[in-house]
């Protein structure tokens, strides 16, 4: 499984041949650079929440791509009123694709689109592929519902939202990360604006304190599980 950083809570999955994005918003992310949503491939759209930072090049990638766009009930159901492919799922619920199985998992947060149209509820992942498991958190705040994912699921990588401000911040994601038992963290959903700009270096140490390992990747850049 190999995962890149598109920048903010944007990114690439590959499975085997298979490419999935997850909330692609780069065309508004001025500190995605070199990041060009023509060439961006995508079989499948994972979309956590339905705000603007989340779904903002959902429509064009989709439109180019034909991939299947996959999320909550609420927001496949505005895609698909666009003629867009989608798959819609809720909380609690798992699914075989082509590129493994896929739980669509709670989140603390809101999810209502850019012209107010009802998002659903927001929501993470927990992706299972070639024999590895991802926890894609989403949007959110530290929940106990976190508790719940160690006892089906033995993460190998968890991505967490560490910005503060609209989500966990670093010692809240380190509460986290002992909640689903996962230490190899990857942190996303920070420096994207000035509300939730961090210092890099002393969250690293944070997490390296609870002998965890915090990971950011630069804008384009990629790490094989
Ligand atoms: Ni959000
Ligand atoms: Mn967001």
């Amino acid at each position: 499984m190999k995962i890149t950083f598109y920048g903010h809570a944007s990114l690439g999955i590959q499975i085997k041949d298979i490419y999935i994005l997850v909330d692609p918003f780069i065309t508004g992310n001025e500190k995605a650079v070199g990041i060009d949503i023509e060439t961006l491939k995508a079989d499948y759209i994972l979309v956590t929440h339905a705000h603007q930072d989340h779904i903002l090049d959902v429509e064009a990638i989709a439109k180019r791509t034909g991939a299947i766009i996959v999320s909550n009930f609420e927001i496949i159901t505005y895609y698909q009123n666009k003629g867009l492919e989608g798959h819609p799922m809720n909380h609690g619920g798992s699914w075989d694709f082509e590129f493994g199985n896929l739980k669509y998992v709670n989140a603390i947060h809101t999810s209502s689109f850019p012209d107010g149209s009802y998002g659903g509820q927001p929501g993470g992942f927990i992706i299972e592929g070639e024999h590895k498991t991802i926890y894609i958190a989403g949007d959110t705040a530290l929940t106990m519902d976190m508790k719940l994912i160690p006892m089906q699921t033995k993460l190998d990588l968890a991505i967490l939202p560490i910005g503060d401000n609209f989500t966990m911040g670093i010692e809240d994601a380190i509460l986290a990360s002992d909640f689903i038992e996962c230490d190899k963290i990857l942190g996303y959903h920070y420096d994207t604006f000035g509300y939730i700009e961090i210092d890099h270096e002393e969250a690293k140490r944070k997490f390296f304190d609870k002998n965890k390992d915090l990971m950011l990747l630069a804008v384009g850049e990629s790490m094989e599980l």
